[in-house]
């Protein structure tokens, strides 16, 4: 066997999972790339903005939230890294962030948590993020949702939260079968989102909300209690100056 086995990808189960609800569906994996969000990014403002499942093996300039890099190295197993690009006909995006996080969570485990707005965390670890960016296609946009996920064990150094890997929870899974439960589930729940909005998410985001009860600072040092999200998905929190709506995505907030 060749030490650098080619990794087995369900690009066609995902593809036929997905395409009889998004006829013009397509599953792309590339070996290396500088960022898939900023890949589908790059391709929506030539015009290519067709639904696409991009995987990459490896990131060479992952990017996360307000500016943040999201670092691939100190890993391991290779950890998941993808994004979905769709175009999405509606006017309120607010809130497409915990949808996302809902269905990723669901597809892969019952004790995984929410932290407002874009993380997936287990035990107060961070397992996942999420990266969501727009593009202006005449009157409608394409979105461009990138997460990445850690596989197995890896260092915490140069991360702002310590990390969480899926093999703690599922031991022995790797990343094209974490994709494989992940892809056709987060495609469907950006349909309902689109068609919907967050509503029917709310109670399962409520149930998983890693910061529900807990004291929490605000990037711009406000100290409070998170109290829920509310319906378009701000985030509530208790402060002595009264109850706080965050709903910029600019805002990072930190249990204490
Ligand atoms: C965050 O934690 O702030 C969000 C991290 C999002 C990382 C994923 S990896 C796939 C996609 N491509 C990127 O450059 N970022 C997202």
């Amino acid at each position: 066997m060749s030490a650098t086995a080619a990794i087995q990808w369900p690009a066609e189960a995902i593809w036929e999972a997905v395409s009889p609800a998004l006829p013009s569906f397509s599953v792309e994996i590339l070996p290396q790339i500088d960022s898939t969000n900023s890949e589908l990014m790059r391709r929506a403002r030539a015009g290519q903005t067709e639904p696409i499942l991009l995987v990459a093996e490896s990131q060479t300039a992952g990017r996360g939230r307000l500016g943040r890099d999201w670092l691939s190295q100190g890993a391991s197993t290779p950890a998941l890294t993808f994004s979905l690009g769709m175009p999405l006909h509606m006017a309120d995006w607010s809130g497409l962030s915990l949808a996302v996080g809902v269905s990723v969570a669901r597809s892969l485990h019952p004790a995984l948590q929410l932290k407002w707005p874009n993380d997936v965390w287990f035990e107060g670890r961070k397992l996942a993020g999420i990266l969501i960016e727009t593009v202006n296609i005449g009157s409608t946009r394409y979105a461009v949702i990138g997460v990445g996920l850690n596989i197995g064990p890896r260092e915490a150094v140069g991360l702002s939260t310590p990390p969480a890997w899926l093999q703690e929870l599922l031991p022995g899974i790797d990343a094209p079968q974490a994709l494989q439960r992940i892809a056709a589930p987060l495609v469907q729940a950006v349909q309902v989102f689109e068609t919907q909005g967050l509503a029917p998410f709310l109670k399962t985001f409520a149930t998983r909300d890693a910061l529900a009860g807990r004291a929490v600072t605000l990037s711009d040092g406000t100290h409070g209690q998170a109290q829920g999200v509310d319906s378009s998905g701000a985030l509530l929190v208790h402060t002595d100056a009264g109850l706080k709506k965050i709903s910029s995505a600019e805002v990072s907030v930190r249990p204490v």
